[in-house]
């Protein structure tokens, strides 16, 4: 959550803090901001909105400048306003800093800044930070680099700040704990980012920066401290991002173009790891702890959102097919509560953006308890995939959309391969449904391409039901979480009310909603649990509800009970939840567009929280 980039060097900042803002606005767009600073001084150009409306106001003002510091917001402390956008200016006005976090203990601080005399112009935390670090300065009489390390063993919470001092007029000084900070290596100048996105054109040479780093950033000169002031050899890696990853190629949203990918970043995902000619599975970090999964009492996956989701369609595989005993647990409750954790327990995180706060303190808090942390993390060098013993990345390449498609169905084919390996190892699973599986999962990139060729029905049903008030998502087995997630896209997309419920579960409440104007959506592939579900339809049919099904191809019983249907492929009840999805996504997608939704930017959502 937040966005944030600079840049020093000898081209014209503003053109690349701005194009970078624009990259990572999927972080939070509340409101946007920069810091320049050229020989007449620093200045800082702030306004509430997305960047589009900063770059509106900030025509005809002094822009030139070789160093700068840019923000987008998703807010904290305090309304989104033009006050309380980044960058904050220090009370002498001489720096200016950005901030990507929470300052928990910011009213003490402010207490002790208020009792000095100083005065705020916002209602954040960060405001409070920055003072705090130039009274540092100010009574230490020392540089900023010395204020900041100072001040940040005081702060207690999370944060990645950048900051520009006047005096020191072509250094910014970064410093990260718990958000992330990339530094891309330029010649004779240097980027820095939330993420890669913003100098993907410029470098593909980066260092991530780690928690209680500090980094002084100079246009020929990067150095790495930790705060006791000793110096850290920085860690370059190459970037594997092209930029057309990250561009619209044509398609009139990144959500739009993230679901029609599909095909290919589940290809990508099982490329190079499932070979069913073979009938291997090779996943290094996954062979390397396999033992101890396979002789684990219990995993536990854990994650947030969309990718919770997925762990509950792992939960059904794991256990199916490894006979282990798996929890699925919202980071976000896991970590505050007093989790039993056995040595050996094997904790499987979860997670697109590798950044998710819940998710990886979670998961630092179970890796203390001597679990073994498995990652399966889209975001290649992320905080996640970094603290993880081990893992497998999702291959799914930038999802910038702030609603999860394509991760989504990257974490299942992960996930499925993690399932299959073990339980062949196991021996939990015949070496005959093992072989199919390996046959079956190797089609699905084929089936949704298929799946999408018979999508465009749904922009019909998108007009047809973009009304309704609340829609009501049934599921069972595999397809319960897959009623869940369709939900949840339809609630973030369009913001039209929508519960995901077990089919059958829906009689115990949810069917006191059911009348002739709600949709119900049901996931009613053919599987073990079909006659069920039919039966389910019969009972909404019943009350006058209008029945809207993702079917499997050719199930005529479910067609004919249903006013409405999207179709998959067959597929193996496993395999089904990737491909039975994807219509619900484009649901959600084409039901947010016909309401006039900013689909790719909705209403307080970001994506990457880093913020509890
Ligand atoms: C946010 C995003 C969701 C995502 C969730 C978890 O809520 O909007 O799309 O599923 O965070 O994020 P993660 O990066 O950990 O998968």
């Amino acid at each position: 959550m937040c966005g944030i980039v600079g840049y020093t060097g000898p081209r014209e900042a503003y053109p690349i803090i701005i194009k970078g803002l624009k990259r990572l606005e999927y972080r939070g767009y509340d409101s946007t901001g920069v810091a320049l600073q050229n020989s007449s001084g620093l200045k800082v150009y702030k306004k509430k909105g997305k960047v589009a409306e900063l770059e509106d106001y900030i025509v005809g003002k002094d822009l030139h400048s070789n160093i700068g510091i840019g923000h987008t917001r998703w807010a904290t402390h305090g309304e989104p306003s033009d006050r309380n956008a980044h960058p904050h200016q220090s009370s002498s006005g001489k720096l200016a800093m950005i901030h990507n976090g929470i300052i928990e203990n910011y009213s003490q601080l402010k207490k002790e800044l208020t009792n000095k005399g100083y005065n705020f112009t916002s209602d954040t935390d960060t405001e409070v930070l920055l003072n705090f670090i130039e009274e540092i300065k100010k009574n230490n009489q020392c540089d900023l680099e010395e204020a900041v390390r100072i001040a940040l063993k005081r702060v207690t919470g999370a944060y990645v700040i950048l900051l520009l001092d006047e005096d020191n007029p072509d250094t910014i000084i970064a410093a990260r704990k718990g958000s992330p900070l990339v530094i891309g290596i330029g010649k004779g100048e240097h980027f820095l980012g939330s993420d890669a996105s913003p100098m993907l054109e410029y470098t593909k040479e980066v260092v991530y920066i780690n928690d209680y780093e500090l980094a002084i950033v100079k246009p020929d000169e990067l150095i790495l401290k930790n705060l006791g002031n000793e110096k850290i050899t920085p860690y370059v890696q190459k970037l594997d991002i092209e930029l057309a990853a990250i561009e619209k190629g044509g398609y009139e949203h990144f959500m739009l173009k993230e679901i029609f990918e599909q095909p290919q970043t589940i290809y990508d995902c099982l490329r190079g790891r499932l070979d069913a000619a073979e009938g291997t599975i090779t996943m290094s970090g996954i062979q390397q702890y396999a033992e101890q999964i396979v002789s684990a009492s219990r995993i536990v996956m854990i994650a947030c959102g969309t990718s919770w989701h997925a762990g509950l369609v792992a939960e059904y595989i794991f256990e199916e097919l490894c006979r282990i005993n798996v929890e699925v647990e919202y980071a976000s409750e896991f970590r505050y509560r007093n989790p039993v954790i056995n040595k050996g327990d094997v904790i499987i995180a979860i997670s697109q953006s590798g950044e998710t706060a819940d998710t990886l303190v979670a998961i630092e808090k179970a890796k203390e308890q001597g679990a073994i942390i498995l990652g399966v993390v889209n975001v290649v060098g992320s905080s996640i995939a970094r603290i993880s013993h081990a893992g497998a990345y999702t291959h799914a390449g930038p999802e910038i959309g702030v609603a999860s498609t394509k991760a989504f169905t990257a974490q299942l084919a992960v996930l499925t391969m993690i399932a299959l390996k073990i339980g062949y190892i196991k021996g939990t699973i015949s070496e005959e449904r093992y072989q199919n599986l390996l046959n079956e999962l190797q089609e699905i990139p084929e089936k949704a391409a298929w799946t999408l060729k018979h999508s465009d029905s749904i922009k019909a049903l998108a007009e047809k039901y973009k009304d309704a008030r609340d829609f009501l998502y049934l599921g069972r087995g595999y397809n319960f979480p897959v009623a869940l997630e369709g939900a949840l896209k339809l609630k973030e997309i369009s913001y039209i009310h929508a519960e995901g419920y077990p089919a059958a579960e829906m009689k115990h409440g949810p069917i006191a909603l059911v009348d002739e104007e709600l949709p119900v959506v049901f996931v009613a592939t053919k599987d073990t649990y079909h006659e069920k579900v039919v039966s389910n339809m019969q009972e909404i049919k019943a009350r006058k509800g209008k029945v809207i099904s993702v079917i499997t191809e050719g199930d005529e019983v479910s067609r004919e009970l249903s006013n409405d249907v999207m179709i998959i492929p067959e597929a193996d009840e496993i395999l089904a939840p990737m491909l039975s999805v994807i219509p619900l996504q484009l649901l959600a997608y084409y039901i947010g567009v016909a309401k006039g939704c900013d689909v790719d930017k909705p209403r307080n959502l970001a994506k990457s929280v880093t913020v509890e």
